[in-house]
């Protein structure tokens, strides 16, 4: 089969929760097109071990910068977005970072509902805002990709928390997509399915024993729980110019978990 090989060079690429996981290997990937890479996260080093995603870049032979961000923190974005003026100015926005806690509606903490709508919804908005405003302001409108998921559409179990940030990004990217169309910015989503990551966190015995029993990968019609590798490339092709009549999408890479 063919294969899309989008190229960026002489691009700047932002990609927020880069340090691990999803957004590790999508760094990773505009990486070796050619981008210079700002690697954003809490945290330098991967959540399993492991090179740092920038160092990791680099010893490939890229360009790669780590910048701590907390996403939750509009200055921080503010900071990351300023960042990519020494390399020509931003021209994709990944905003990936995203964290999870599980738990039953009846029981969860206040604080831990504003934690997680910090980082995966608000975190989604100012990411997209400021990035915009650094493209109009610079002329130069380039593309924005924000990480919804599957529970963008559909609840699961014990996840109203983590379900609801993920429908706000679908809204973020969708409305920002239209305000934004006609200043040439392209707002998409990919909603990754069931992806072997370090993102779990908090479920009750029971949700963790639904998910050991593999009970959401059975569901999958490809018949398997999906890498990061798997999801990358959906990045890179929003992010490309064989996109460019592509805005408000939201694109599943799924393994058909959606279908029924
Ligand atoms: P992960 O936990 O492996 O990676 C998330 C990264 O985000 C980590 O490096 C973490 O340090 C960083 N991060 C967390 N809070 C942050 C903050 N406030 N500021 C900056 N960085 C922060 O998880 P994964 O799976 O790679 O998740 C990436 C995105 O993909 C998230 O938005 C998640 O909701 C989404 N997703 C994941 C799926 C999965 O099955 N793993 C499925 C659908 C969506």
């Amino acid at each position: 089969m063919g294969q899309l090989n989008p190229q960026f060079t002489d691009d700047t690429v932002i990609v927020t929760g880069g340090a691990s996981g999803i957004g590790r290997e999508v760094a990773q990937q505009f990486g070796g097109a050619g981008a210079t890479v700002l690697v954003a996260d809490l945290r330098e080093e991967p959540k399993n071990g492991g090179t740092p995603t920038h160092e990791a870049i680099e010893e490939d032979g890229g360009t790669a910068e780590f910048v701590e961000t907390d996403v939750s923190d509009r200055d921080d974005i503010a900071a990351l977005v300023e960042a990519a003026h020494d390399y020509g100015g931003l021209d994709v926005m990944v905003n990936n970072a995203g964290m999870f806690i599980g738990g039953s509606i009846l029981d969860l903490e206040p604080e831990e509902f504003e934690r997680i709508h910090s980082v995966n919804a608000k975190g989604i908005y100012f990411g997209t805002q400021v990035a915009a405003n650094d493209m109009l302001k610079r002329e130069d409108p380039g593309a924005i990709i924000n990480t919804a998921s599957i529970s963008s559409h559909y609840a699961q179990f014990e996840q109203v928390q983590y379900d609801s940030t993920k429908g706000a990004v679908r809204m973020i990217t969708r409305g920002a997509a239209l305000e934004l169309a006609e200043t040439g910015i392209r707002v998409n989503a990919v909603a990754p399915g069931q992806i072997a990551t370090e993102l779990d966190e908090g479920w009750s015995e029971e949700a963790t024993q639904k998910a050991a029993n593999d009970e959401l990968v059975k569901r999958v019609p490809l018949g398997r729980a999906g890498t990061p590798e798997d999801v990358g490339p959906a990045y890179l092709y929003l992010a490309s110019e064989q996109a460019s009549y592509v805005t408000g999408e939201l694109l599943f890479v799924d393994g058909g978990w959606q279908v029924f």
